[in-house]
């Protein structure tokens, strides 16, 4: 990778050194001189070696070690190392202005004064802005990292970024292929697996940039045991004996043994549980044999093996028993009882019409005759009324009743004459 030199550097260094060395012979104390030649490459995508030269003229009773540090958007980040060797590694994350800054010392001389400290930057390339934000790893089944970022505002809607990935044990930075855009969250997918013996994983380096100069680059590192995502258990069963429930699932073919724990959230309805559980089964007892019981489990990573939060997703829900369902006793003492009472009224009212036909009332004679006479009397008129066959017959009683009144009224005054 290209390094940008500092071209105006060793003139700035070069005017420090001397001042300091004026300033040092005027005042008559010994301050030593700064190391020279301060510069930086990369050594990784996202790693900086920075180097420089030991200073001119140290006596030798000096034990000389070099003290540096850092500073970052003009604030130390007081990461400050001593030591004889003459470069410090360091990660970058390239959208921000870094400086190393280095100074030589005697050890355990008190006749001497640190030197002054020299300084070399390291600039961001690319528009403020356009870098891409929110980046967030997540390392799935040990098995394939998933990253995902957004644009930074500045950059324009189509920026093409892409992902390089880079961590101890590969030889070259590799690109990762496998993107996807959704409502302007990229996301790459990149294989990432290790023999199950280590249980030691390296730094994974991100970068994340775009082969157009203005789009700024962004580098991070990712420990990857802080990102493992189990996968969704699969394969859950159920079986019941007597009052206990077994659950079982299928176990994870890529974690180490005992690096997974599970939860299973059980419940029936009224109230829910969490078993955790070792292994991939368990055994839930005395149940209620009445109810239905539903399950589903995830898995987590135990602490022991690695230091993530993550869980897996849950996985499917499945569920055992028939359940009683107490509305439906609510229903039914409230209905049971409606249901009787209505059938009885409609009962006793179709009962007392049946009466009627099975068991007439009992005759009474004086009834029945009474009505025998009023009612022929009544029949003969209604009927000869409405029947005009029997016109003809009506006529001849009516002259008949007639000629019998006339009788009768000749005869009732006979009696007068025969009393005289
Ligand atoms: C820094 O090192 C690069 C090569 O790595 C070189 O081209 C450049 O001139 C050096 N800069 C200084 C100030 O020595
Ligand atoms: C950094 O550079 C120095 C000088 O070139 C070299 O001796 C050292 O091994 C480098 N460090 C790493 C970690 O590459
Ligand atoms: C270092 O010492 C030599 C000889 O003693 C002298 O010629 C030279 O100017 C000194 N360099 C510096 C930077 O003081
Ligand atoms: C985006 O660009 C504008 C104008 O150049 C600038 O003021 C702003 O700070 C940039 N945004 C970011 C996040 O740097
Ligand atoms: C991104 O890639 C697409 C398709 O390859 C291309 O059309 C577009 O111009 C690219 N965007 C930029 C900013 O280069
Ligand atoms: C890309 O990722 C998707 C989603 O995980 C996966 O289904 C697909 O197989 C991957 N493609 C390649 C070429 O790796």
């Amino acid at each position: 990778m290209a390094v940008p030199a500092a071209a105006p550097l060793p003139c700035s260094l070069l005017l420090v050194v001397c001042w300091v060395v004026a300033m040092g012979t005027a005042a008559g104390a010994k301050i030593l001189p700064s190391p020279s030649n301060l510069n930086y490459s990369f050594i990784h995508i996202c790693t900086l070696n920075w180097t420089w030269n030991p200073p001119e003229n140290i006596s030798s009773s000096c034990n000389l070690e070099y003290s540096s540090d850092i500073v970052i958007n003009g604030v130390p980040e007081d990461r400050k190392k001593w030591g004889k060797n003459r470069f410090r590694v360091t990660d970058v994350h390239l959208n921000e202005e870094m400086h190393l800054r280095v100074r030589s010392e005697c050890k355990n001389d008190t006749t001497s004064e640190p030197s002054p400290w020299v300084e070399t930057s390291l600039l961001p390339k690319g528009i403020p802005g356009t870098a891409a934000v929110d980046l967030s790893c997540v390392w799935h089944n040990l098995e394939y990292m998933a990253c995902t970022w957004r644009p930074g505002e500045n950059a324009s809607s189509d920026t093409n970024y892409s992902l390089f990935y880079w961590f101890d044990g590969l030889e070259n930075p590799k690109k990762c292929s496998n993107y996807s855009v959704d409502q302007e969250i990229f996301e790459c997918i990149f294989n990432l697996t290790f023999p199950k013996v280590t249980s030691n994983y390296p730094t994974i380096s991100i970068l994340i940039r775009d082969d157009s100069e203005e789009i700024r680059p962004v580098c991070a590192s990712k420990n990857p045991t802080t990102l493992v995502k189990p996968a969704t258990p699969r394969q859950l069963t159920l079986s019941k004996t007597n009052d206990r429930i077994d659950v079982k699932w299928s176990a994870s073919e890529t974690f180490p043994k005992n690096c997974l724990h599970y939860e299973v959230k059980w419940g029936n309805g009224d109230s829910d549980s969490v078993w955790i559980s070792e292994i991939n089964s368990v055994s839930i007892p005395g149940i209620d044999a009445n109810s239905k019981y539903t399950f589903k489990v995830r898995a987590k990573p135990k602490r022991e093996c690695y230091n993530s939060d993550f869980h897996s997703d849950w996985s499917e829900e499945k569920s055992i028993g028939e359940k009683r369902d107490s509305t439906i006793y609510v229903v039914l003492i409230i209905t049971i009882p409606l249901v009787v009472a209505v059938s009885t009224i409609i009962l006793l009212a179709y009962l007392k019409r049946l009466k009627i036909l099975i068991l007439p009332p009992i005759p009474d004679p004086r009834e029945i005759l009474k009505r025998m006479f009023g009612e022929q009397n009544e029949d003969s008129q209604s009927s000869a009324k409405y029947d005009p066959m029997n016109a003809f017959d009506r006529l001849i009683i009516e002259e008949e009743i007639h000629s019998l009144i006339l009788t009768e009224t000749s005869d009732s005054t006979n009696p007068e004459k025969e009393n005289r």
